[in-house]
């Protein structure tokens, strides 16, 4: 139920909803897109990004916060543990517990190396667990690995890397079947096969879901399967700085629990980096809709140790985060939404673009309607466009919203805000790191030995935007394989002393860049307590 302010937008909302489930709007050109993303996205706002004058990608621009903790302190010295006495002791050490250091864990196992989890909150408290949309795979008859490729090399604006998005597509069918047989259930049709809806810049319907719930779908599946096997999981331990041996690999991590601040050595043949992404860093102000842990922790770890980053300077701000009311400011409205037919339209009750756009043309688009076209609603926390779902219970029928996204329903619900009937307040969120650490096909990354990564925090894989539907891919696809690699490598390694010294080398370089900072990172959690003058 909407306050009388609201009344006279609803109402035009209402009047156009019969036109405008009529009304195509055209796709935009690629020159209208070029100009749209030049003129509003927030990748393009030059003053909110920083060089890095230290480190692998020295010279380079990344987001201001990021700069910041890339650039940081460390939270330890290295005389503060003991290397030569090892707390833990395995062949491959996955840190981070979301789908990807659960998939790479799962497979270790598999692949008969010992393994063990530590992630700085609990198994399954992660991105994944937040997912909602769905996993995308070209399993029907009219698609193919290579049409998801070309909507995916596509949407990343050409700049993926070309071996990372060809493995991505061509095992995501497998993937599919994998989470399957584990016990994901997916929506089916009477006849079992896969219920699948179109994303954002996909040309076939490939999304493939569990209502609106389906990444905590998947992570319960996984959850249950890493806890079946007897997999360890070192809950609420972070790791806060890696460990090399003495010839450069990546041979372990430095854990911190984080209730008492104790520190422990785990000693490793291998390292998964599997630590999700940043929306926590809140870059440029924005709300976020990802989970609370998300503070790029895993590109810190590695970046000290000498990993390189890619396309780190590229954030995707998701189009549809909730707006109002403000209790769940930011908070992600799936693109399901859109996908089922509900249309973006402005105060007046006018569609301002195709509803089916890549994310960051749609973001950028509701950000121009409601800066200089002044066309978007005020809700007390700045202005919104309306996501008019009540188009999709017209489309599908009586039933649908309740049946394919009734997360979507139950959310809303709670505020007196009934989504059959009424629609909904959205403008841009903080929803994922395009960028990350750059690997090669094993997983493992470009420049340190040994050390892999998986997940959110890997770049390249997608370009420079991802489409809907293709994280929790990546997630599988990806945590499977360097799960799969680091197993194999860790037969064939031997790991010589450990050290820290990287922590000392990245301070003289700190200094003689005349960096001078008291920031240490990773970050582990945002901190929203209020400055004294905000009380
Ligand atoms: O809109 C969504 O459901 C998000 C999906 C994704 O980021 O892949």
């Amino acid at each position: 139920m909407y306050a009388k302010e609201f009344q006279e937008s609803l109402k035009a909302v209402e009047e156009a909803r019969e036109a405008n489930i009529a009304y195509e709007p055209a796709r935009m050109t690629a020159k209208e897109k070029e100009d749209l993303l030049a003129a509003y996205h927030p990748d393009y706002k030059k003053d909110q990004f920083e060089e890095l004058k230290i480190g692998p990608n020295k010279g380079e621009k990344v987001p201001k916060e990021l700069c910041g903790i890339l650039e940081a302190r460390s939270r330890i010295r290295p005389g503060d543990v003991d290397l030569n006495n090892p707390k833990y002791d395995v062949d491959v050490l996955v840190i981070g517990g979301g789908g990807a250091g659960a998939s790479a864990a799962i497979e270790a196992d598999t692949a008969g190396a010992s393994v063990m989890i530590a992630t700085k909150l609990r198994i399954g408290d992660a991105n994944t667990m937040m997912a909602e949309g769905g996993i995308q795979a070209a399993d029907k008859p009219n698609d193919s690995p290579a049409i998801h490729f070309l909507d995916a090399f596509g949407g990343g604006h050409f700049a993926a890397k070309r071996e990372l998005l060809s493995k991505l597509v061509c095992n995501a069918p497998e993937a599919i079947q994998w989470l399957n047989e584990l016990g994901v259930e997916f929506d089916k049709a009477p006849d079992g096969t896969m219920v699948t809806t179109h994303g954002g810049g996909t040309s076939r319907k490939r999304m493939h879901a569990a209502k609106d719930y389906s990444g905590a779908e998947i992570m319960r599946t996984l959850r249950d399967e890493v806890l079946n096997r007897g997999i360890p999981v070192i809950d609420f331990t972070s790791a806060v700085e890696l460990i090399l041996d003495e010839s450069g690999k990546a041979a372990g991590a430095v854990l911190m629990n984080m209730e008492t601040g104790d520190l422990s050595v785990a000693r490793a043949k291998t390292v998964i980096i599997a630590t999700g992404g940043a929306g926590r860093m809140h870059y440029q102000g924005f709300p976020t809709s990802n989970h609370y842990g998300a503070t790029a922790d895993g590109l810190v770890l590695g970046y000290r140790v000498g990993a390189k980053l890619l396309y780190a300077e590229t954030l995707q701000y998701h189009p549809t985060g909730a707006a109002f009311p403000q209790q769940i400011f930011g908070a992600l409205v799936t693109e399901k939404v859109r996908s089922l037919g509900a249309k973006l339209v402005n105060r007046d009750g006018k569609v301002f673009m195709h509803p089916l756009e890549t994310r960051d043309v749609a973001a950028a688009s509701i950000i121009r309607e409601c800066s200089d076209r002044g066309e978007g609603v005020q809700t007390g926390d700045g202005d919104a466009v309306w996501l008019d779902t009540p188009m999709i219970e017209k489309i599908g029928g009586e039933g649908t919203i309740e049946k394919r996204i009734p997360a979507m329903m139950r959310m809303f619900g709670s505020y007196g805000i009934d989504i059959r009937r009424e629609p909904i307040l959205v403008y841009p969120t903080l929803h994922y790191q395009n960028g990350g650490l750059d690997i090669n096909v094993d997983g493992m990354t470009t420049s340190v030995e040994n050390l892999f990564v998986a997940g959110e925090a890997v770049g390249g894989i997608h370009g420079r935007n991802r489409l809907m539907g293709n994280s929790l891919l990546d997630i599988i696809v990806f945590g499977r394989n360097a799960g799969q690699n680091a197993a194999a490598r860790s037969k064939k390694t031997t790991v010589g002393t450990l050290t820290l010294d990287h922590i000392s080398k990245f301070d003289a370089e700190r200094e003689a860049a005349g960096i001078e900072t008291d920031v240490v990172s990773p970050m582990l959690l945002p901190d929203y307590t209020r400055k004294k003058s905000e009380v």
